[in-house]
């Protein structure tokens, strides 16, 4: 391994964040953790164990409420991270070109340059002919492109994407997993991508963090072993299949801790 590729990105340590209130949440308790530069990082963990709250600490949206995360990207002029939300991604006054190249914006770089790398990241999400469509005029699926396109298109060294791909239907899921990987394959950016889908972590991470039931911690790093470039091909590896097992029975326990039925 070189030296580069064993360089860290985010060092999170001792991070818990405390929600105070008339019911005071402690979201995350102690997380430790160690995120090499241009490693695709997926967060699985039950609902409410503070894997958005994490995200957003790391963004720099929201501050720790003890403990600290050393930033180690080098950035010049463009934000350290660009994010991909759920939902409400895009601007539905912009059209495509427009939303695409608003990331550039924040960093003042110049309309033409903008619109010239927001054609190329619309061309890699395979949106080209729709420059001048708007949201409500495209599909789902195809607004998450953009989100996408335009969180690549920033320029930012890391990308934080809280469950991109989680309201999709599963066929188009299917292919926007296997866009991503190569995309992220080709940029090797630093991404941390919330999912609920352990078959998605598997396909996309290099690692994956498990966290527990709220106070989120971190249960288990896993590294992932198959070999790059990857596709849904890989999900017919007995490996696959056996590590996919191995995840859910461990996340099964926090996802039932998680819950209050009675
Ligand atoms: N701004 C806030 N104010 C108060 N409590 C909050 C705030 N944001 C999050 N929380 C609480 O912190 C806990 C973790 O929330 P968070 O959104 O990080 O969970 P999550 O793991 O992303 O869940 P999901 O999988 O459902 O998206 C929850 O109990 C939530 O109610
Ligand atoms: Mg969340």
């Amino acid at each position: 391994m070189t030296a580069e590729s064993t360089a860290t990105a985010f060092e999170v340590r001792g991070v818990s964040k405390v929600f105070p209130g008339a019911t005071t949440v402690q979201a995350l308790r102690n997380i430790d953790l160690s995120l090499r530069e241009g490693s695709l990082t997926c967060i699985v963990g039950p609902s409410g164990c503070g894997k958005s709250t994490l995200l957003r600490i790391l963004g720099e949206l929201e501050s720790a409420t003890t403990g600290e995360i050393v930033h180690n990207l080098k950035v010049d002029r463009v934000p350290r991270s660009a994010f991909v939300f759920q939902e409400h991604g895009v601007f539905p006054w912009f059209n495509v070109l427009q939303n695409v190249a608003f990331g550039e914006q924040m960093a003042g770089v110049s309309k033409s340059r903008r619109e010239e790398t927001a054609r190329e990241w619309i061309g890699k999400v395979g949106l080209v002919g729709f420059e001048g469509a708007y949201p409500h005029q495209l599909s789902g699926g195809m607004r998450q492109r953009i989100a996408i396109a335009r969180a690549f298109a920033t320029g930012s060294p890391s990308l934080l994407m809280d469950e991109p791909l989680g309201a999709l239907d599963a066929q188009t899921r299917i292919l926007m997993q296997e866009q991503l990987v190569s995309l992220w394959e080709a940029e090797r950016k630093t991404v941390v991508l919330v999912t609920h889908s352990i078959e998605e972590a598997l396909l996309l991470g290099d690692q994956i963090v498990m966290m527990s039931a709220r106070p989120g911690q971190v249960k288990e790093v896993i590294d992932i072993p198959f070999e790059r470039p990857r596709s849904t091909a890989i999900e017919a590896d007995p490996e696959f299949a056996r590590m996919k097992q191995d995840i859910w029975e461990s996340l099964r326990d926090e996802v039932q801790a998680s819950l209050s039925f009675k």
